[in-house]
């Protein structure tokens, strides 16, 4: 399955106003969408539609060739969400019992895990290099760490599309760079990325299809490989999208 995902004509609005307006755009498999916008122009909304932890209209939003609102294959999805990593330091969990968590759905409810659960956690682990903080509380790990861990935790499903929002705010510079190391390793290996960062350098550069978010909700919807570099320079800038056409 080539086709990953489809927004068409999405709109969406919150009790208090439009945030999304007409959105559409497409991805296949191995894409990396950047999703570019300033503060408030809806990058974690968008995320959560595609997600369902907001509700779409049928036929808006098509995953793996599946309705939205009929796709129930979610742990073909990781997701690493917003400020995932500012929690309480004294969240009562390892690094390994954080990762383990997400595949109940296949372990079962209060069910032991097995050999193979173990050494897909340890495979996911390893993905992000943590594999001595393994039996660490989650919380006494750095921001960075945190960060990790949050994406071992997507990656034990083996997922075929990772969302990440913001993955590497809060972050040392020396962590942004292992974090984007490995989201692009994993980008190398086949596996779609949807991905907002505020470093709108860093994004362009990993990408290959960014979306550019407006103010007024509106989208532009690019191919890296055909934009030239001026363009891209405008994107970066800011200067490019919906209001600057
Ligand atoms: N649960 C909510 N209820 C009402 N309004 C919301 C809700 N969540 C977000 N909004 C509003 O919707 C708009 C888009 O928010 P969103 O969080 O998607 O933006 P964003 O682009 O991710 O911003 P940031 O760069 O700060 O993360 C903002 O105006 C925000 O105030
Ligand atoms: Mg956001």
């Amino acid at each position: 399955m080539n086709n990953i995902l489809e927004v068409r004509n999405l709109d969406f609005e919150y009790y208090d106003g439009v945030v999304l307006r007409n959105v559409s755009f497409s991805l296949e498999k191995g894409d990396f969408l950047g999703i570019i916008g300033a503060n408030g122009t809806g990058k974690s909304t968008l995320l959560k539609l595609i997600l369902g932890l907001l509700p779409c209209r049928s036929e808006q939003i098509t995953l793996f060739g599946t309705d939205r609102t009929e796709f129930n294959e979610l742990s073909k999805i990781g997701y690493v969400s917003q400020k995932s990593n500012s929690f309480n330091s004294d969240f009562p969990a390892t690094v390994q019992e954080v990762v383990s968590a997400n595949l109940y759905s296949q372990i079962g409810f209060l069910c032991r895990a097995e050999k193979k659960h173990r050494v897909m956690c340890e495979k996911a682990i390893a993905a992000v290099g943590l594999e001595d903080c393994k039996n660490k509380q989650i919380g006494k790990l750095s921001g960075g760490q945190q960060q990790r861990a949050f994406i071992a935790r997507t990656l034990v499903n083996n997922p075929e599309l990772i969302i990440l929002d913001e993955p590497t705010v809060g972050v040392d510079a020396p962590s942004v760079e292992v974090i984007t190391k490995i989201i692009a390793d994993l980008n190398s290996k086949g596996i779609t990325v949807i991905m907002t960062n505020h470093d709108t350098h860093s994004l362009i550069s990993l990408a290959n299809k960014l979306l550019v978010l407006s103010e007024d909700g509106c989208a532009s919807f690019y191919d890296k490989k055909k934009l030239s570099e001026y363009k891209l320079t405008r994107i970066c800038e800011g200067l490019e999208g919906h209001n600057h056409a």
